[in-house]
C-alpha cells in the first residue's frame, strides 16, 4: 500500500513524498509581475516545510489574462531573471517546484485588459463586471502560444515542470465548461470541441518543452454552477489529456462564481468535511494510469494517508494550510499528526487583495 511518505515519479521527475503545494497566489509580486524578495523567502520556507513538490502561484502568460494584483508574470523574458532566482531558492534547500501558467479569460483585471472587454470563449453575461468579448480564432491560436511560450521560459528558469490551469473558471476552464462556452465553431459544443484548445496547449507546450518535461494540469472535476461541467465531461477530457501526453492531474472544483462550493470551501471542521473532491479522484483512478493529485480541504495526516494508501488518489496537496504551517508536513513527518491549524474561513485573501500579501490572519491575531 503506497504511503504519504513514499516518493513518486511524474514523467521524469522523482519527488521524495507525495505532499504538494497547491497553486496559491501570494500577491507578492511587482505591478510588472516580477518575483520579489518576499516571495523568495516564502517559497525557501515552504521547501524548508518538506514538501514534495511545489506548485508556483498562477503565472500569468499574457497580460489579457492577468487575474489578480500583485500576481507574478511568466510573459516575457525580462521576468526570467527574477523566476530564476525563485527556483534557484528552491533548489538550494533540496525542493522542486512547477510554474503554475494560467489565463484568467474574463476574470481578467480590468487593468490587465486597459479597460477593454476581457477575452471569453463567449460573450456570456454575469459573471464579470465587463462583458466579455468572444475570442476570435486568430486569437485562440495566440493564446495556445503564450502558453507555450511561457512554459519555454519556465524551463529556462529552472523549473522542474509546467502546470496548466485549467481550473477555476478561468479561460481553458472557460473553454470546457458548456456555462462558459456557446461557441458554434470546432472549439465549442461538443466535448472533444470544448476540449480542443486544452489539448493543443498540452501539444504546444510538448513540443517545445520535449518529451521528458513534466507536464501537469489543474482541473475542475465539477463547476458547481448551472449548466457547469459536470464528472463525466471530467473523465472523458482527462483520458483524452492523458492519450495526448499530459503526465500528472490535480483535481479540484468550482469557480469563482460557486459561492459556497468554490474551489476554496469554508468551514471545515470534521475529517468528512475534508477532501470535497475524493470521489471525483476515485473515478479518475479506476480509469487512468497517469498520477492523481488530490486538493481540496485536506487538514489532517490520517485523512491524507486513508486517501493514498486506498489510492483515492497518488498523492494530496494544500493550500490554505501550508499558508498558516509552511511546515506542516514536517510536522507530521516528525510523528505530530494533529490536523493543521487553518481554520478554513478564507481571511487569507483579504490581506493579498489590499496589497498586503497573503497570510493567516488569524495566526497573525494570536488566536
Ligand atoms: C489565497 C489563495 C490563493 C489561491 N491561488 C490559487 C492559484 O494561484 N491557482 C490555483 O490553481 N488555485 C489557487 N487557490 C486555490 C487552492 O490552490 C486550492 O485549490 C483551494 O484553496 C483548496 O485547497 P485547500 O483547502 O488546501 O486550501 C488559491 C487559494 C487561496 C486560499
Amino acid at each position: 500500500m503506497p504511503q504519504p511518505f513514499d516518493p513518486i515519479t511524474i514523467n521524469q521527475m522523482t519527488i521524495p513524498n507525495r505532499f504538494v503545494r497547491s497553486a496559491t497566489w501570494e500577491g507578492m509580486a511587482t505591478d510588472d509581475g516580477a518575483v520579489t524578495g518576499r516571495l523568495i523567502d516564502l517559497y525557501k520556507q515552504l521547501t524548508e516545510g518538506g514538501l514534495g513538490l511545489i506548485i508556483s502561484s498562477h503565472a500569468y502568460v499574457a497580460m489579457a489574462g492577468k487575474a489578480t494584483p500583485g500576481q507574478i508574470g511568466i510573459d516575457s523574458d525580462n521576468l526570467l531573471d527574477g523566476l530564476g532566482r525563485l527556483t534557484g531558492a528552491v533548489h538550494a534547500a533540496g525542493g522542486r517546484i512547477a510554474a503554475q501558467l494560467a489565463h484568467a479569460g474574463l476574470f481578467a483585471l480590468p487593468d490587465a485588459t486597459g479597460g477593454e472587454a476581457p477575452l471569453a470563449p463567449s460573450a456570456v453575461t454575469g459573471f464579470s463586471k465587463t462583458p466579455p468579448r468572444a475570442m476570435a480564432s486568430d486569437e485562440i491560436d495566440a493564446v495556445v502560444a503564450s502558453f507555450a511560450d511561457a512554459a519555454v521560459r519556465a524551463k529556462s528558469a529552472g523549473f522542474d515542470g509546467v502546470q496548466i490551469h485549467a481550473a477555476h473558471g478561468y479561460l481553458l476552464s472557460q473553454f470546457l465548461s458548456p456555462a462558459f462556452n456557446k461557441r458554434s465553431d470546432d472549439y465549442g459544443g461538443t466535448t472533444n470541441n470544448r476540449a480542443r484548445i486544452v489539448i493543443e496547449v498540452l501539444a504546444a507546450i510538448r513540443a517545445r518543452v520535449g518529451p521528458d518535461y513534466p507536464i501537469l494540469i489543474k482541473m475542475n472535476c465539477r463547476d458547481y454552477i448551472e449548466n457547469g461541467l459536470e464528472l463525466d465531461n471530467f473523465l472523458q477530457v482527462a483520458e483524452m489529456l492523458q492519450e495526448n501526453g499530459l503526465d500528472a492531474i490535480e483535481v479540484s472544483g468550482g469557480t469563482l462564481a460557486s459561492r459556497k462550493e468554490s474551489p476554496s470551501r469554508t468551514g471545515i471542521r470534521t475529517a468528512d468535511d475534508e477532501a470535497y473532491f475524493e470521489e471525483a479522484a476515485r473515478a479518475l483512478k479506476e480509469n487512468l494510469r497517469i498520477p492523481i493529485f488530490l486538493v481540496g480541504g485536506i487538514r489532517s495526516y490520517a485523512v491524507a494517508e486513508r486517501i493514498i494508501s486506498e489510492s483515492a488518489a497518488d498523492g494530496v496537496s494544500m493550500s490554505r494550510s501550508l499558508i498558516r504551517e509552511p511546515d506542516l508536513v514536517n510536522r507530521w513527518k516528525s510523528g505530530d499528526h494533529s490536523p493543521a491549524k487553518c481554520l478554513s474561513d478564507n481571511q487569507c485573501f483579504g490581506p493579498a487583495m489590499a496589497g498586503d500579501g497573503i497570510y493567516c490572519v488569524v495566526d497573525k491575531k494570536g488566536v
